[in-house]
């Protein structure tokens, strides 16, 4: 019986959070919340629970993506459509390469609160307090815009739960039937720009119509025309984590009811802090972000804190040290991992180590940098014998340009066409999926490494 309690974290330090300014109303915002259904179930989060365990055992790999920040002014079915859609062509891609299922979760449904370096933001000499994201407060440059405003949650759950809604229709309602998939990507490497990737795409087909023909049509096999979608999303406000925090009645044990997975910001990882104070609790699959400045004493003693019965699909960490530093970190972790028997996934953030600055002044990520990273990640870990899980990004299924570069390049200047973010930079659809075809590729080859390494 654990005596754990889902308001512990309230004797913490916590940093990154609002201090609202009137406690009545945040009380009372909670209350609400708290009295509504949970938007997942237990038995959700133990199932991608067993799937993240075949992650870390090579079994299956981790696709996990979605915007940087959910806002509530670009909430809307197609953005949500074109993100699952996109979502399920890399999916399918990411299949082709490594030949084991792709374990699909999204950075949605509850990914609206946002950890930033600075506390406040100047523009032409005014400051202000900084954007934390639409839970909390306004994007406007205003003051009245910048107060953390708790009535934000009570509008962040309702986008979530329509949010997850239409995920579940997608998911089940035929739209994500892999010939229809599959021809989506026809049309991506139609494209002239895309040739390189036809040839993949033809093997695709060739193996849609080798199935087809054996008789695995989607009419006759169900998987075929449906996919598990998952939710996720840094449990930064736990205001609004604790109110949707329910007791599991089935296993006893307490569950983050606002998302299947939730995970530990690199900002937020202090080992007596707050954030993982509530973490530790909850039986949910857990992400902790691991950048640069984490240690080995860290992370062991964060490992024995998250995940103290060393159950396999619990605790994900996702390295994100940024293109040029992933030799020089990870392997640290990795040894850390190695010495405690500790069980993990491992999977590859190649977006927050590579933001930078544009000649034009708008912050972007080169697509070549977060290749590189997934690249540098792979190589340390077939260097240490070790399982390269899955991959994270920040992306969309929209035409935006945020990042520079891939085959239908972005360039500095085309920056400001298409600047859409609330927070950070974002693959754009075409982006996403060339790199799944380029991380596809990886896979394949280092499949076929272990299979002749295995044969001698
Ligand atoms: C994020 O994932 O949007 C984020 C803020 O990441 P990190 O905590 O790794 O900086
Ligand atoms: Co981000």
């Amino acid at each position: 019986m654990t005596t754990w309690q889902k308001t512990d974290w309230r004797n913490k330090p916590r940093i990154q959070m609002p201090t609202y300014m009137d406690a009545d109303q945040l009380q009372s915002v909670e209350r609400r919340l708290a009295g509504y259904p949970p938007l997942v179930f237990a038995g959700e989060a133990r199932r991608l629970k067993a799937h993240l365990a075949k992650v870390s055992r090579g079994e299956a790999f981790l696709l996990q993506g979605g915007d940087c920040a959910e806002s509530f002014s670009e909430f809307s079915a197609d953005g949500i459509r074109d993100t699952f859609k996109v979502m399920l062509q890399m999916a399918m891609v990411l299949t082709y390469g490594a030949k084991v299922p792709v374990i699909k979760v999204g950075r949605m449904a509850g990914q609206m609160a946002k950890p930033r370096s600075a506390d406040t933001e100047t523009q032409d000499g005014v400051e202000l307090p900084s954007y934390r994201g639409d839970i909390i407060n306004g994007f406007d440059f205003t003051s009245e815009s910048r107060v953390p405003d708790p009535e934000r949650m009570s509008q962040a759950y309702p986008q979530a739960a329509a949010t997850l809604n239409l995920l579940r229709a997608f998911s089940t309602g035929g739209y994500a039937d892999v010939h229809q998939v599959h021809q989506w990507t026809l049309g991506f490497t139609a494209s002239d720009e895309a040739s390189k990737y036809r040839e993949i795409a033809v093997r695709i087909s060739d193996t849609l119509d080798f199935m087809k023909a054996a008789g695995m049509t989607p009419e006759r096999n169900h998987e075929l025309q449906t996919v598990e979608f998952y939710t996720s999303h840094e449990a930064l406000l736990l205001e609004y984590e604790e109110a949707l925090c329910r007791l599991d009645s089935t296993s006893g044990k307490w569950l983050a009811g606002s998302g299947h997975m939730i995970w530990i910001g690199d900002r937020t990882r202090q080992p007596d802090g707050a954030h993982v104070e509530f973490c530790k609790g909850v039986q949910n699959p857990i992400g902790l972000k691991c950048g640069p400045s984490m240690t080995s004493g860290h992370l062991k003693s964060l490992m024995a804190s998250l995940n103290p019965e060393n159950e396999e699909g619990r605790l994900t960490l996702i390295a994100r040290f940024g293109a040029g530093s992933v030799a020089e970190h990870l392997p640290r972790l990795i040894k850390a991992v190695e010495e405690e028997g500790a069980k993990v996934t491992w999977t590859c953030d190649a977006m927050h180590g590579n933001t930078i600055k544009s000649t034009s002044g708008y912050k972007t990520r080169p697509f070549d940098s977060v290749l590189r990273e997934v690249r540098e990640f792979f190589g340390v870990h077939n260097a240490e014998g070790t399982v390269p899980g899955g991959v994270h990004f920040e992306m969309t299924g929209k035409d935006v340009t945020e990042c520079t570069g891939g085959v239908r390049a972005v360039t500095d200047e085309d920056l400001s066409s298409r600047y859409h973010t609330a927070c950070d930079p974002r693959l754009n659809a075409s982006q996403s999926l060339e790199l799944a075809f380029l991380v596809a590729e990886e896979l394949s080859d280092r499949r076929e490494k272990l299979l002749l390494s295995q044969a001698v």
